[in-house]
């Protein structure tokens, strides 16, 4: 398993470039599940979860491979297996999103229920309860979902009991074919899900009300071949910005959407920093220490859950003290231990962590446990005194392309050791 050592203490200055959404590009590839034709993906980031979703769609039986310019094509016409096996979805959750194209295209499908992880639970509960709203027969046997729908997938009103991203993205595509008429109340507006309506619709889908609450969706009888592009990873672009922060640099982040991140900007100005957007560019500066500020996670357009442990990192050198709540997931401070080790002052009381800033942090040899807190462990190891150690790397690079490379170019003495990650060997020789 790869490490990266950090030896902190130097302020990160310069411009990196935003990679194409990870939590865009799994949904949109699953799209192709329901298209009579080859799909072109324009921005899909070299990533493990990509890779994941890739194997997924190939043991299904379809064609998937990379250009040299970095695009993605997937034909699923020689596609014939209903299934998403255990194997690849222990690997990643979000293989559940296949299960709607599938039931959609096929009538029936067989996929392994998707366990917990290291943050929460993470049910498909509703996933299941809007397909059987749908029409669709769905047990649960041997781990597995078997799903059927042989007269097909009828329209319906599903209102979602909370705000759930995958949910509303897995019945919007099986919504796309299904009979009739589909609303959608409750749904997720983050612009993951309006990027997949949008592509949807480019492909022959007929969608409407995407990025509010209320999304209608009106079957037509099949989506066509086309190309679509991914939307820039708000999350990633949010991170770049937080390393510049936390070392007191001058970071610009290009090809980055500052519509998708008005929440953060907007704490991260109530914190001191100076934040220039541009029409695809935001760049944040600051002179001395944040001053501490309160946040609670929320569903878009409120602050994201995927950026609560970058912002904690922030809080952790701040001047006063910060409260921050997360809302989303039930066990998301995994964080929190490993960021105290380097000296951080957090108490957690439930789903609320006390962060009282202090001068410094020093570096430690930690361990990454989730995607989002491994990046945070990353902003703290650049800031601290001395040097830092991640390990299980693999965490993060689930959701950031050549980390190191793109701190590198930003300044920072950050190092990948080995352990060469067989993926990524795999993933690059496909393009
Ligand atoms: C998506 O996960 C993202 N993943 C997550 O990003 C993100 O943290 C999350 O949305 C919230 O924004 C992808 O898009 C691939 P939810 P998802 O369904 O869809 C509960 C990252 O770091 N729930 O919106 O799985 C659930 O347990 C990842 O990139 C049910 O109870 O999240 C959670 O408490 C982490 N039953 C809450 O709802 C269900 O059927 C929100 O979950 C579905 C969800």
């Amino acid at each position: 398993m790869d490490t990266i050592i950090i030896r902190g203490g130097k302020p990160l200055v310069g411009t990196v470039e935003a990679s194409g959404a990870k939590n865009a590009a799994l949904p949109l590839l699953a799209a192709a599940i329901l298209a009579d034709g080859p799909v072109t993906y324009r921005r899909v980031p070299h990533l493990r979860d990509i890779s994941t979703m890739m194997t997924l769609l190939a043991y299904q039986g379809a064609h998937v491979h990379f250009d040299d310019q970095s695009c993605l094509h997937i034909d699923t016409r020689p596609a014939s297996k209903a299934e998403a096996p255990y194997e690849l979805v222990k690997t990643m959750r979000a293989s559940a999103l296949v299960l709607g194209p599938l039931l959609a295209r096929y009538g029936h499908a067989c996929v392994s229920l998707p366990g917990g992880c290291a943050i929460g639970a993470r049910p498909i509960d509703m996933h299941l309860k809007g397909l059987e709203a749908m029409g669709a027969h769905i047990e649960v046997d041997q781990g597995n979902v078997i799903a059927k729908a042989p007269r097909g997938l009828k329209g319906a009103h599903i209102v979602f009991d909370q705000v759930t991203v995958t949910g509303t993205e897995n019945l919007m595509m099986a919504a796309t074919v299904a009979e009739g008429e589909t609303i959608l109340d409750n749904a997720a507006r983050e612009p993951e899900v309006v990027n997949l309506a949008e592509s949807l619709r480019a492909l022959g889908a007929d969608i409407e009300g995407e990025g509010t609450n209320r999304i209608i969706i009106r079957g037509v009888s099949g989506i066509h071949e086309g190309e679509v592009e991914v939307i820039p990873d708000r999350i990633e672009t949010a991170t770049y910005l937080a390393a510049g922060i936390i070392t007191n640099g001058d970071v610009t982040v290009t090809h980055a959407e500052p519509g998708h991140l008005e929440a953060f900007i907007a704490r991260i100005r109530d914190a001191g920093v100076q934040v220039e957007i541009g029409e695809h560019s935001i760049r944040c500066r600051c002179n001395g220490p944040l001053v501490g500020v309160n946040i609670h996670t929320m569903p878009h357009p409120g602050f994201p859950t995927d950026l609560q442990a970058q912002f904690m990192a922030l809080m952790t050198l701040a001047r006063g003290t910060s409260i921050i709540r997360e809302t989303i997931f039930e066990n998301r401070f995994m964080h929190v231990q490993e960021l105290v080790r380097m000296g951080a002052d957090i108490k957690l009381d439930g789903n609320t962590a006390i962060v009282n800033g202090v001068e410094s942090l020093s570096g430690a040899p930690v361990m990454a446990t989730d995607l989002r807190a491994s990046a945070s462990l990353v902003l703290a190891g650049l800031a601290a005194r001395g040097e830092t150690r991640i390990s299980r790397v693999y965490h993060i690079d689930r959701g950031y392309e050549r980390i190191e490379e793109k701190m590198q170019k930003l300044g920072a003495d950050i190092e990948r050791h080995s352990g060469s990650e067989t993926w990524m060997k795999g993933i690059m020789a496909n393009g």
